[in-house]
């Protein structure tokens, strides 16, 4: 396999440069920290004020799926936060400073939800920031998942979950003494060889245990595949059923525009490290239809409310401070708040979420989202002709049911070499084993050159792990991108 440079098939890099001349985007890659070649091979911290790669010298970055780059915005947004504790204390709480772009700590949960609402197109009563995906998994399925033992009392997930799901669905079921062998239905793939899910085989796994199903739990985007599910058509078909369905939403927030509110989704989570930009662990968040989180008042003036594991943070703000140990829910995803919240994590989520809004929202950015993973796949398309079939891409063609990540599936016996080749080469992408790399450009910050750098370094990798695994050439494979969510 030759490197597209000598590859007379595939296009050159000028072709590359200049598609990123014309894309109107292009300006948001410097406002992200891009790791320098040299970075990525040193063994100690660097300087502060050498954090910073010549553009010469920058690393391909294609794994935003698993863990998106630091924007500029962050440690300035973070350093303001530092000096508010520094000079306030506790007045942090409650005093709007001049000249701060961050909200009061008070404000900070509001704050952080009028941010994220728009990219995930909700209102902001519907979405609230806090913990982390599989915990907010928790604390949405301990208010929704209702089994009833003589009725419906199944969760059907899909056979491919990401395991942190298929645990949380499994230990809700025996949190309620129910038996996951009869109460855990997964949808598998019509067959091995092929693991995309169709619409059609959802629906008729939904079909067959509708009358017995309390709960559904799918992804948005499949992790493995990156394939992007039909979210309205499926939720419809749930609620046909009466069934309430949540979103695992880890791979869609921030890679492809979401509708929850209007496509009537039931709830939601996601977390924020991967194309949000928060940062390792930052802080989830999750949404809950107005539908299933309105509070009313009963005739004696008790609230009516759907139950929940609640905390201070989840009542009512007038009274909190009241010390009453009455719970009186806010309407909306911040009456299934808990604590308060760690302003480090939202202040960092805030400040990433600000160059979405920079990108002028989920609109123009999907508008790239859909050219560059197409210019991605056309290059490896035509390497990928005249090879002799060491890869395919295991994402499906079709734009509408995909976000930024193509899924390449090796050849047996490859993997772990071309991960190291590609290393060597200071290009980052992540692998799930037995044999798929994932590549994701996305759309902030990577360029169009990225790409064709990538398919560059990618034929070069492979051809030294064929030679490898002939015992033509000795060398090692790496397993460190394994360790990435
Ligand atoms: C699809 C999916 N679900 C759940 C998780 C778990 O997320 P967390 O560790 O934030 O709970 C991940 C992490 O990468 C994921 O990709």
């Amino acid at each position: 396999m030759a490197s597209p440079d000598e590859n007379p098939h595939v296009p050159g890099r000028e072709h590359a440069v200049s598609l990123d001349a014309q894309d109107p985007l292009r300006h948001l890659r410097s406002e992200f920290l891009i790791p320098s070649k040299a970075q990525l091979k040193a063994k100690s911290l660097p300087k502060a004020e050498s954090s910073d790669s010549s553009p010469d010298d920058a690393s391909v970055y294609l794994c935003g799926n698993s863990l998106g780059l630091q924007p500029r915005l962050t440690s300035i947004r973070m350093q303001q936060y530092f000096s508010t504790w520094a000079s306030q204390g506790v007045f942090g709480h409650f005093k709007p400073l001049d000249g701060s772009p961050l909200p009061t700590w008070l404000d900070a949960d509001i704050r952080a939800s009028e941010a994220i609402a728009p990219v995930v197109g909700a209102q902001v009563s519907e979405v609230a920031v806090m913990q982390t995906l599989t915990a907010n998994l928790h604390f949405l399925l301990s208010a929704f998942y209702k089994p009833d033992i003589n009725g419906r009392h199944k969760i059907i997930i899909e056979n491919q979950a990401f395991p942190s799901d298929h645990f949380a669905a499994e230990s809700q079921i025996l949190h309620h003494n129910l038996d996951p062998s009869t109460s855990l239905v997964t949808i598998k793939p019509a067959s091995l060889a092929n693991s995309i899910l169709t619409t059609e085989q959802i629906i008729s796994v939904i079909t067959e245990h509708a009358s017995t199903t309390a709960l559904i739990l799918l992804p948005g985007i499949q992790y493995y595949t990156g394939q992007l599910l039909d979210i309205p058509t499926i939720t419809d078909f749930a609620h046909s059923h009466s069934i309430f369905i949540i979103w695992d939403l880890a791979h869609a927030v921030g890679n492809v525009p979401l509708q929850l509110h209007d496509w009537n989704v039931d709830a939601a989570v996601w977390c924020s490290y991967k194309y949000l930009n928060s940062g390792p662990g930052a802080a989830g968040g999750f949404f809950v239809h107005e539908n299933n989180s309105r509070v009313s008042t009963s005739e004696d003036g008790k609230k009516i409310f759907n139950n929940r594991l609640s905390g201070w943070w989840g009542s009512d703000k007038s009274s909190r401070f009241a010390m009453d140990n009455r719970f009186v829910p806010i309407p909306g995803a911040a009456g299934f708040q808990l604590s308060n919240p760690s302003i480090l994590d939202i202040t960092s989520l805030t400040a990433s979420v600000e160059v979405f809004e920079k990108a002028g929202g989920m609109g123009p950015l999907r508008e790239k989202s859909l050219k560059i993973t197409a210019y991605l796949e056309n290059l490896l398309w035509k390497m990928e002709a005249h090879s002799d079939k060491t890869f395919e891409i295991i994402t499906p063609k079709e734009k509408e049911q995909r976000g930024a990540q193509l899924s390449l599936k090796l050849q047996p016996g490859l993997l772990d070499v071309v991960m190291k080749e590609l290393e060597d080469r200071g290009v980052v992408v992540d692998e799930r084993r037995p044999d798929v790399i994932r590549v994701a450009p996305a759309p902030l910050y990577n360029s169009f050159e990225d790409c064709w750098n990538f398919v560059g370094a990618f034929g070069e990798a492979v051809e030294v792990a064929i030679k490898a695994k002939n015992g033509e050439i000795e060398r090692e494979g790496t397993k460190e991108l394994e360790m990435t969510s």
